[in-house]
Order: structure tokens, then C-alpha cells, then sequence
């Protein structure tokens, strides 16, 4: 279950999610629809029409829906803690002050059972809380080719306020709606590609290789247990793994060079937008109106990230024009994303390392 809860973080918290059906509620739905269009949208361009039929009786899951859309309550029914107690909540002495992410999504659905709803304070969008695995495949099924998926927004505020304006074409993955489709239709035909698991397995089985040489290397010669710390090599290698696709480079952080001071950099930095998913993202804070201490420190280790991306970035860019393609031979995912569009690729790569640290770690 506790796997569910962190795939929580990552699926279905952000989710602006509306039921509203009778005729009673009609008037109210249309304001809704007039004051939320993308999502109107999305109900109306639903893929799960492509869906098989999952039953014995020949409905298709589209039709399963829509009975299920008619029996529906308002999405003001959905219970949830009002901003007030979610604020209280948050102050010192609160039910919240100490929690963490996960403590807090486990707490409120104690309370409020497995379909929950979370106010979005000073600025933020509210966001609704699944737990069951039935649920997160009605919202992949139905969300449409232009998902809304609130939850990064602290990223998009970041990325539209950069000074040097890197991100007005493109905000990347973090993207809503036809930005994100757009993203996602440049990117898929390079990283969708089963051939690549051929093209990483040497890199990918070096890194692994060497992270069992490591346990070997620091593992109790009579217990065999490796020591209490060693989440900290796990983390070593899923940054490695992640950094090989992402960066094209090779860091040695399990063996070679597990002091890198550039990889540490990034490392830390990672962590700390980790923790800004929930600190501005879920917590009630005033980053939007003001830049608080903690929001210049997040700011700052995105630019840390940035910089880092953009000089790997760079690095394979002038080794394609060192060593241009020759017939037969495969480039490297990085050096065929920088072929479509450089920004495009240097968004990736930052996606990639954002993405699949943190969810690479928590798996193993
Ligand atoms: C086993 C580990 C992983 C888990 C459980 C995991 C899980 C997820 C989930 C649940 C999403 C959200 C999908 C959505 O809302 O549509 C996601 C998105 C994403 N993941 Fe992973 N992931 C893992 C590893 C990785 C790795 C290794 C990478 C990169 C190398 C990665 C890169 C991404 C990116 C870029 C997105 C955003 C996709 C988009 O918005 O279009 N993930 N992941």
C-alpha cells in the first residue's frame, strides 16, 4: 500500500476531477465547464472508447463509465479538510506541522477514506486524492491527449519566471494541455523506442556491475549485511543509472568517484525539488506573491540542474559535430533528441533527472 501512496505523489494528486450529472445539477456543471473548459475538454476527447471491453455482458468501458458518470455525486460532495483546517493543520502544534508527504496523504485518508479532496491555499490549485488502482485507471483512461495534471506548479512557476526565457516555447513535461501533447509528440518517437533497452544494456549493466562490486566492497564479511547507510548507494545508483540516458555521461559515483562534487551538486539539488513538490505544492505557502528564503533556495537549485543540463547538453552537441552519424550506427538518445530541437532535448534531460532518481530509489 505504501507504494500506492507514493505513486500517489506522482499520479493522482494532481487531479482537478469534477462528477456532475443530473439535471438538478446541470446549471452548476455549466459554470463549472465555463470556469474549468480543459477539463469539459477532456471528458468530451476520451480515449477509452479504444478500450476493450473488460466484462462478460460486451459493454465497452466507455459505456461502464458513462453509467457510472449518471450515478456521479457534485465534486463538492467529495470529502476533504477545509482550507482552514489544512492551514491550521500546517501551523505549529497542528495535526500537520511534522508530517511527511506520504504520513499526511495516509492521515487524511484515515479520516476521509480512499477519494479524498486537498484545498490549494494561497494560490494553488485544489487537488483530489486516489488510492485505489481502479481509480487511476479511470483518469488515465478518460484524461484525453491533453491531460490537465496540476501537482507541478511550483516547476511552471519557476521555468515562466527565468529571466533568460528558456521555457516561453516549451515548459516541458511539467506542461499542461496541447504544450505538454506537443512535448510529448517531439520526445515519444525518440524515448518510446523498445530498441533502446538494447542500446543502454551495456552502459546499464556496467553501472550495475560495479554497484555489486560496491556491496561487496562494504558489506560485514560475517553477517553479509551491508551497512545502515546504504540507501545512500542506492540513491548512488539510480542517479547513475537515470544520469547515463539523461546526460550521456558517466559520473562513477558507485566505485570510481563517489565523492564527485558536480554529482553531489546535483544530487543535492534534486533533493531539494523534491522537497519543494511538497513544501510549496501541498504545504500552504506565499511563494507566489513573495520570494520566501526557502522558495530562492528551490529557485536555486533548479538554476544548479539547468546549468548542469545545458553543459552535458553542450558537451554532446559538439561531439555530433566532431563525429556527425555514420550509416547504421545508433546515437545516443540524448544526441538524437538534440538533433530534433536542442531545448527540446535539454528539457528532457532535466525531466528525465527530476522524474527518475527519486522514483528509481524508492522502488529498489
Ligand atoms: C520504477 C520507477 C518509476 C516509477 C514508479 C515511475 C512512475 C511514474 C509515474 C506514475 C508517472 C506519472 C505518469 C502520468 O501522470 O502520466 C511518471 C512520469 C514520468 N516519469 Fe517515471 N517512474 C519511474 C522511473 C522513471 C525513470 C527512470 C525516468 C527517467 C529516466 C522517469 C521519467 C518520467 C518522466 C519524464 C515522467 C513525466 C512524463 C510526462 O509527464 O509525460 N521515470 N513516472
Amino acid at each position: 500500500m505504501l507504494l500506492s501512496v507514493q505513486n500517489t505523489r506522482r499520479v493522482a494528486v494532481p487531479m482537478l476531477w469534477r462528477h456532475m450529472n443530473d439535471g438538478k445539477q446541470r446549471g452548476q456543471r455549466q459554470q463549472l465547464n465555463q470556469k474549468y473548459p480543459i477539463r469539459t475538454q477532456i471528458v468530451q476527447q476520451s480515449t477509452a472508447v479504444h478500450v476493450k471491453p473488460p466484462n462478460v455482458d460486451n459493454k465497452s468501458y466507455v459505456d461502464i463509465l458513462d453509467a457510472e458518470w449518471q450515478q456521479a455525486l457534485p465534486y463538492k460532495a467529495i470529502p476533504g479538510l477545509t482550507r482552514f483546517q489544512m492551514w491550521r493543520g500546517f501551523m505549529k502544534g497542528g495535526d500537520f506541522a511534522n508530517l511527511s508527504m506520504n504520513d499526511l496523504l495516509l492521515k487524511c485518508r484515515e479520516r476521509f477514506g480512499d477519494i479524498y479532496r486537498m484545498p490549494g491555499i494561497f494560490g494553488q490549485p485544489p487537488s483530489i486524492v486516489l488510492f485505489n488502482l481502479t481509480d487511476f485507471e479511470k483518469v488515465y483512461r478518460t484524461e484525453g491527449v491533453w491531460p490537465v495534471r496540476p501537482g507541478g506548479e511550483i516547476i511552471l512557476h519557476y521555468r515562466s519566471s527565468r529571466k533568460d526565457g528558456f521555457f516561453n516555447e516549451t515548459m516541458g513535461l511539467t506542461a499542461h494541455g496541447e504544450d505538454w501533447g506537443k512535448f510529448r509528440h517531439a520526445v515519444n518517437p525518440i524515448l518510446m523506442q523498445p530498441k533502446n533497452a538494447k542500446l543502454y544494456m551495456e552502459p546499464m549493466q556496467k553501472v550495475n556491475s560495479e554497484f555489486i562490486q560496491r556491496i561487496r566492497d562494504i558489506r560485514d564479511p560475517v553477517t553479509l549485511e551491508v551497512p545502515d547507510n546504504f540507501i545512500s548507494d542506492i540513491n548512488r545508483l539510480s542517479f547513475e543509472s537515470v544520469a547515463v540516458v539523461a546526460l550521456d555521461h558517466e559520473f562513477g559515483l558507485i566505485r570510481k568517484n563517489p565523492d564527485s562534487k558536480e554529482a553531489r551538486l546535483l544530487f543535492d539539488s534534486l533533493t531539494t525539488f523534491l522537497n519543494a513538490l511538497y513544501d510549496f505544492g501541498v504545504k500552504p505557502s506565499l511563494y507566489k506573491y513573495i520570494k520566501t528564503p526557502s522558495y530562492r533556495r528551490f529557485e536555486k537549485s533548479m538554476d544548479t540542474i539547468f546549468d548542469i543540463t545545458n553543459r552535458y547538453a553542450n558537451e554532446a552537441l559538439a561531439r555530433l559535430e566532431r563525429n556527425p552519424a555514420k550509416a547504421g550506427q545508433e546515437r545516443s538518445v540524448l544526441e538524437k533528441l538534440l538533433k530534433v530541437d536542442r531545448k527540446i532535448a535539454i528539457i528532457m534531460a532535466m525531466d528525465m533527472l527530476m522524474a527518475g532518481v527519486d522514483t528509481v530509489s524508492a522502488i529498489i
